[in-house]
Order: C-alpha cells, then sequence, then structure tokens
C-alpha cells in the first residue's frame, strides 16, 4: 500500500514471477495489478481489483490502508487482471456498488457472473462525488476491450486509465524511475494489445487534450508523474507516417539454406545503410519482435519449406503480424524448397490485415548460391530505395 497523494493509494499487486499473459504475451519484468483507493470526505471508491490469483494480498493492503468500508468499486475494464477480485470485494463490502458503463457492466455479468442490483451505470462525461474529490468517468473504448474507461479526479489531476498508457512490469517504485526502461516495456505492451486500435487510440487521445493531467495512473507497471513522456510516445506510435529506417528480418531454418540467405540479406541491408535486426522465430523474444514492429518501416519474413508450405513458426509470425497490424509500409518473403513450395501463398494470404507493399519474393531451389545472393542484393537496393523515398535515410 503506497500513497499517491493525501487519501489516494496505490492498494494493487505486483506479480512478480508472472511470465506469460493471455498464455502468449512473455512478460520478462513480470507484471503489476494497480488498484486505488480513494477516501473522499463523505465517500470511498476502489479502483479496480487485481487478477484473481492475488486477492488476498489485495484484501491484506485495502485492510492497511484502513478500507473499513467501501461505497464504489470503479470498473474500467471487464478483462480479469482487474476485475477478478470484484467477486470477493462485493462479499467483504456488502453495501458496495460497482460504478461502470453499460457495456462493461454487460460484460461483467458475463465474464463473472455479478448480480444486475450491484451496479451503478455511468454515461460518458457523468461525475461521481466522494465529498471533497469527484470521479469523471470518460469513455474510452478500444483500448484494447470495446467497454474500456478512465476516471478523472480533478481535484487532484490524476487520471485513472486502466490498461491505456499501461507497461507490464512489476517494480518497488510507484512512479517511473527509469524513463527508457519505462518506454521500452510500455512499447512493448502497446505493440502486443493496443496496435491494432490505433484509430480509436487517436480519437481517445483528442478526447484527453483538454484536461491539465498532472499524473496518469494506469493499472500495469509505475505511475508516470511526468505524463507528456506516456502521451508524445502514444502520438508518435499511432502516427501512420511515422516509421523508421528498420527492417524486420524473422526467419526460421532447416537445413542452413534460409539462414545463409538470412545472413546475407542483413548484411546486404547493412552495406546499404538501412538498420536492420534478424529475429531466429525459434528462439526469438516475440516481445521484442513486437516492439519493433511498432515503427518498422519494413518486415521481411524467412521460411524453407516444409510439408510444402512455409514453416509453422513463420505462419505463426505472419498470423502475428496480420492480428497486430502494424504501420509497416513494405512486407518481403525470402526462403528456400526443395522440390516445390506453397510458402508465399500462404504467407502473403496471412497477411491480408496489413496495408504494405509485397515486394517480389526471392526463393532458392535447394541450398542458396549466386542466384539467390544476387536477388537478395536487389532485394536490398529496393528496400534502401524505398527507405530513401520515405526521407528516412
Ligand atoms: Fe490489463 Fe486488458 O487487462
Amino acid at each position: 500500500m503506497r500513497a499517491l497523494t493525501e487519501r489516494i493509494y496505490e492498494v494493487g499487486v505486483q506479480d512478480w514471477d508472472r511470465r506469460l499473459f493471455d498464455e502468449l504475451i512473455p512478460l520478462p519484468d513480470g507484471t503489476s495489478y494497480n488498484a486505488y483507493l480513494i477516501k473522499g470526505s463523505e465517500k470511498t471508491a476502489l479502483l479496480d481489483t487485481v487478477d484473481p490469483s492475488k486477492t488476498e494480498l489485495l484484501v491484506d493492503h485495502l485492510v492497511r490502508a484502513g478500507a473499513d468500508s467501501i461505497d464504489y468499486i470503479i470498473s474500467h475494464h471487464a478483462e480479469q487482471d482487474h476485475s477478478g477480485s470484484i467477486p470477493d470485494m462485493l462479499l467483504m463490502y456488502p453495501d458496495a456498488k460497482v460504478v461502470t458503463n453499460p457495456k462493461c457492466k454487460a460484460m461483467l455479468i458475463d465474464h463473472l457472473q455479478l448480480e444486475d442490483d450491484r451496479f451503478i451505470e455511468v454515461q460518458d462525461g457523468q461525475e461521481l462525488s466522494l465529498g471533497d474529490k469527484t470521479l469523471q468517468f470518460i469513455y474510452t473504448p478500444w483500448v484494447h476491450w470495446p467497454e474500456t474507461m478512465c476516471t478523472w479526479v480533478k481535484e487532484d489531476r490524476i487520471l485513472f486509465s486502466c490498461d491505456f498508457f499501461g507497461s507490464h512490469q512489476a517494480c518497488s517504485n510507484l512512479y517511473v524511475d527509469n524513463e527508457a526502461l519505462v518506454l521500452e516495456a510500455a512499447k512493448r505492451y502497446y505493440g502486443e494489445i493496443m496496435m491494432p486500435f490505433r484509430t480509436s487510440i487517436r480519437g481517445n487521445l483528442k478526447k484527453l487534450e483538454g484536461l491539465d493531467i498532472a499524473t496518469i495512473a494506469p493499472s500495469h507497471g509505475p505511475v508516470y508523474n511526468r505524463p507528456s513522456m506516456i502521451l508524445d510516445a502514444y502520438r508518435d506510435w499511432i502516427a501512420e507516417d511515422k516509421v523508421k529506417n528498420h527492417v524486420i528480418v524473422a526467419y526460421v531454418s532447416m537445413h542452413d539454406s534460409t539462414q545463409r540467405m538470412t545472413e546475407y540479406f542483413v548484411d546486404a541491408l547493412m552495406e546499404r545503410g538501412v538498420g536492420v535486426k534478424q529475429y531466429n522465430l525459434t528462439v526469438a523474444d516475440i516481445g521484442e519482435l513486437v516492439i519493433d514492429l511498432v515503427d518498422a518501416a519494413t518486415v521481411v519474413i524467412g521460411s524453407p519449406t516444409v510439408l510444402v508450405g512455409a514453416h509453422p513458426s513463420a505462419l505463426y509470425c505472419a498470423a502475428l503480424v496480420n492480428v497486430l497490424r502494424p504501420k509497416t509500409k513494405h512486407l518481403g518473403i525470402i526462403g528456400s524448397f526443395g522440390w516445390g513450395s506453397k510458402m508465399v501463398d500462404q504467407i502473403t494470404g496471412m497477411l491480408t490485415n496489413v496495408k504494405a507493399e509485397i515486394f517480389e519474393p526471392v526463393l532458392s531451389k535447394g541450398m542458396a548460391g549466386e542466384q539467390a545472393y544476387s536477388e537478395l542484393d536487389a532485394l536490398a537496393d529496393k528496400i534502401a530505395q524505398k527507405h530513401n523515398a520515405l526521407g528516412l535515410m
């Protein structure tokens, strides 16, 4: 339990040991489920709860914060890492009401089987007084579910943003103490769950422009006491024209041919002044690849042929790129085959969500030789030209 300001406490939990979210997203630094207790002069509110596996620690923190009674449980988002302890909170505080928007209410009833009469519905912009502190609810849909919202406390100029602006990071410091580290964690988080919703984020950022925000308190990672740091980063990440002179080469190789092609190609790009990072898909941290996807101008997938098609690891990468819909401007495919391959059709067929120019693929029959290397040089030339044309070099 830590105090943000007078009578506003962070009562959530650090999950130091968690290494995977949604059984998909790597968490190299664990995560936190931040929840906030606001004691107004007349009423007390709990903003979000924690993952159900950590309810005991939340209860402990509430006891330490002297939360003898809670009038309102504000639910910004129905996903269980923030809502999962609500049923226990409703048992612990039998007079408490869950305050949320109608969409979130319906989802909480679906996911947690809560009773209808335990809710108070609030509309976009509506205020709820705690006495000397006022909660204003701001709908911010699609960060990253349709029901997401934030709470603004004007007296303390704090925006409680839930997942929006969050970072998966367990840490002992309440506030950001290393901006570079937090920005990387926040970029990873943005790339993994927010990136496909850039259009909605743009609208939500605009909506927040009128607020004189002193502090952003998200539900994952440390609190921002210099909000411009994360607001500016989000503005960059969502800007469709802000891509970097950077190529992601994500590959898998079985018998060395695709490996040789990848290494040759990465060198060729470097020689032309193009930024590049090589990811072996069998061992890569997918989160690092996703950080790069946020603003890389070009993505190239390398695959051998297995069972007449692309390697499953390459297909997984294509599926990931497709679902995350990065602002990548160009896509390439390189690889090899023994006697025939449907790899290119399979990979391009999985990239339909990405609005990018797809270059002519470079495929080698058998071990890569002069012909393949010459085509890879031509592909590297083309990428350098394209990056130049975008003003990136
Ligand atoms: Fe942190 Fe979407 O839950």
